[in-house]
């Protein structure tokens, strides 16, 4: 079976005042039908730029090169038109900050109708079901009751899951999570990951798990790839690049994680 998603030698530019600036240079990997694929780096190296361009959601003015292929479709230079049904239909994503994504003026409910409804143009009645349900898989108590409760009536953690149901609610075949777990504290991070590694098992969407955290990506990515200032500096199995990182920065970022096994020195 042919792959889900094919980036092949992703460009970005961004004009400047001192002229054009790639901030993502020549990045290239596939995502699998069941699979989740990592990409790690630190913050300014091209990770979120790849993701919005793959997305069709790049900043006014940047310009992209190479190719980006969803299921065979050419995404790069898409109609507008087009790529909007496929957005939240076929390819969601999952922002760092769900604050930002969240309609404060609108319950949950109606903020998951919406999306529900634009791509399979059901009744409100139907729709509110969809709601609840995808609460429910999402794990959020009281989904019932909570569908028509506003974002700032929840925990950052239940916002982040609010988030996550929002984007699973059509089954798209391909969920790219940006730093979904930045801004939450360690326990809630691993409730998250857990959450996200569950629902691909079950759903069978093919994901994209972006992080600046190496150890992150240990638990929950087959494939990694590795960007520093825009570059894709290591590309491989997860295994493979744990076991025998061949980039020095690769290395280094390994050896920021913190081991059970480390010596305290306090
Ligand atoms: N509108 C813009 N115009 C010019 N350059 C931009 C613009 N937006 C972002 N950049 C640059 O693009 C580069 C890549 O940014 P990107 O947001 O992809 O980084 P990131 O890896 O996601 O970082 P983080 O971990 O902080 O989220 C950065 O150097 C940034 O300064
Ligand atoms: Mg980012």
């Amino acid at each position: 079976m042919s792959e889900l998603l094919v980036v092949e030698d992703l460009t970005v530019t961004f004009p400047t005042t001192r002229g054009p600036v790639d901030v993502v240079k020549g990045v290239s990997f596939t995502v699998g039908r069941d699979e989740t694929v990592g990409i790690v780096g630190e913050s300014g190296s091209g990770k979120s730029m790849t993701s919005l361009a793959i997305m069709g959601l790049l900043p006014r003015g940047a310009t992209t090169g190479g190719s980006v292929r969803l299921d065979g479709v050419e995404l790069l230079g898409a109609a507008d038109r087009d790529l909007r049904r496929l957005r939240g239909d076929q390819m969601s994503m999952v922002f760092q900050d769900p604050l930002s994504s969240l309609n404060p003026y609108y319950t949950v409910g109606l903020q998951i109708d919406e999306v529900y409804r634009a791509h399979r143009g059901r009744s409100r009645r139907a729709a509110r079901e969809v709601a609840i349900k995808a609460l429910e898989q999402v794990g959020l108590p009281d989904a019932g009751r909570r569908v028509d409760h506003y974002p700032h009536q929840f925990s950052g953690g239940q916002r982040q899951r609010i988030m996550i149901a929002m984007a699973l609610v059509c089954s798209p075949a391909l969920l790219i999570a940006d730093e979904p777990t930045t801004a939450l504290d360690v326990t809630v991070q691993a409730q998250i990951l857990r959450l996200l590694a569950d629902l691909r098992q079950q759903t069978g969407t093919g994901m994209i798990f972006i992080t600046h955290d190496l150890a992150v990506i240990s638990s929950i990515a087959t494939r990694v790839l590795v960007m520093r200032a825009g570059e894709p500096v290591e590309y491989g199995t997860a295994e493979q690049v744990f076991a025998e990182p061949r980039h020095d920065y690769t290395r280094m970022l390994l050896e920021s994680i913190p081991r059970i096994d480390d010596e305290v020195t306090t």
